[in-house]
């Protein structure tokens, strides 16, 4: 695509799709809340693709696109707004949508996406849970003919042919974005100063790529040190659990906690109160996503900075897939923009928060 069609592009779709987005386009009939949604069982199966979804008389497609959409869980509230977001999304734009939760298996999305390529859907997309290992099922759904759209995580492939486009967030900017908070809040102390740090899941791009991003921005500081690192799945569960091992030793406690995503930070406060000490105060905590319940944390002066990751996705994915129906040629990579909240703006906007 030339840069002209790529600014006709933004122009014309991604910004009015973004503005649609931020101002909220399903306002007139409310999705049902986060916790009902997480009260629901995982779905594992594939949705059956209807034998000839027709469209509506006077509708111009002959019958309904068909998505095959491979989701690698529902781990955090950040997903759970995700797959929201592309439900709610696939039913406006008039998309059958055939939605797959992974649980987190690689080997699931495989056959999730075969399974897809066996009902002969019009396009598939893909949030990956690892970045490694797609190339040999891409090259399966390339001779069939079917395009790829990588939803949210990016992936680790030689050949980029293998997908028509990217739709997700710069993680590694995000991890800068959070060492910069740091080094500003850190400005006038001086070190050492000890950090924790709250991985994702293991080899997933948003965590191999926060982890770089923060890493190398703090190098600007030598007194500021890593001293703890490890997975937590990107899980309140895990991040409690693995916080509770940081904090074993009470003459090498953290002064900093950079957790990969708000789940594990939410985990993490709640083992940092049971040792009696005071988050956002003993322990400055900086998170990623920017979901209602972290917020609620700022307020509380309990987060210090979050780094917003945006899980709406849905209309983008949608507009996507119905210009590669159209034949049109996309971006190769379309990402959301995206802002840091601290605590002096979280009053303010904790009641926008759309997850
Ligand atoms: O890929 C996006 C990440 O995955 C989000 O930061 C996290 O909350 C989610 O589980």
């Amino acid at each position: 695509m030339d840069t002209h069609n790529v600014r006709k592009w933004f122009l014309c779709v991604y910004i009015p799709l973004l503005l649609l987005v931020l101002t909220g386009c399903s306002e007139a009939s409310p999705p049902p809340s986060i916790s009902t949604l997480q009260a629901q069982p995982p779905e594992t199966t594939v949705t059956q693709a209807p034998a000839a979804a027709e469209a509506e008389p006077g509708e111009p497609h002959a019958r309904k696109i068909v998505l095959g959409f491979s989701q690698l869980g529902s781990e955090s509230d950040w997903r759970i707004a995700n797959t929201r977001s592309i439900q709610e999304a696939a039913q406006v734009a008039g998309i059958t949508l055939l939605f797959s939760n992974a649980e987190q298996s690689q080997e699931k999305q495989f056959e999730a996406i075969r399974s897809f390529v066996r009902q002969k859907v019009d396009v598939i997309a893909i949030a990956p849970v690892i970045q490694s290992g797609w190339e040999p099922i891409l090259k399966e759904v390339k001779q069939a003919g079917i395009p790829v759209i990588i939803m949210d995580r990016s992936i680790d492939v030689k050949d980029t042919s293998l997908y028509v486009s990217f739709i997700g967030s710069d993680f590694y900017e995000e991890g800068v974005k959070a060492a910069k908070y740091l080094l500003d809040k850190m400005r006038e102390t001086s070190g050492p100063i000890a950090i924790a740090e709250l991985q994702g899941t293991v080899g997933s791009a948003p965590s191999v790529d926060r982890g770089k991003g923060f890493r190398e921005t703090i190098k600007a500081r030598e007194d500021l040190q890593i001293v703890y690192s490890a997975p937590a799945d990107f899980t309140v569960e895990k991040g409690k659990a693995v916080m509770k091992t940081f904090l074993q030793d009470p003459g090498k406690r953290p002064q900093v906690l950079f957790a990969h995503n708000d789940d594990m930070a939410l985990g993490a406060i709640e083992v940092i109160e049971e040792a009696g000490l005071s988050p956002g105060k003993d322990i400055i905590i900086i998170s990623v996503d920017g979901t209602r319940k972290a917020f609620e944390k700022m307020v509380e002066g309990k987060i210090n900075c979050v780094v917003e990751c945006n899980p709406l996705l849905g209309p983008l994915l949608m507009q996507a897939t119905k210009e590669i129906m159209e034949g049109r040629t996309l971006p190769k990579r379309i990402m959301s923009p995206e802002s840091v909240y601290t605590q002096v703006m979280a009053a303010k906007e904790v009641e926008n928060r759309k997850y």
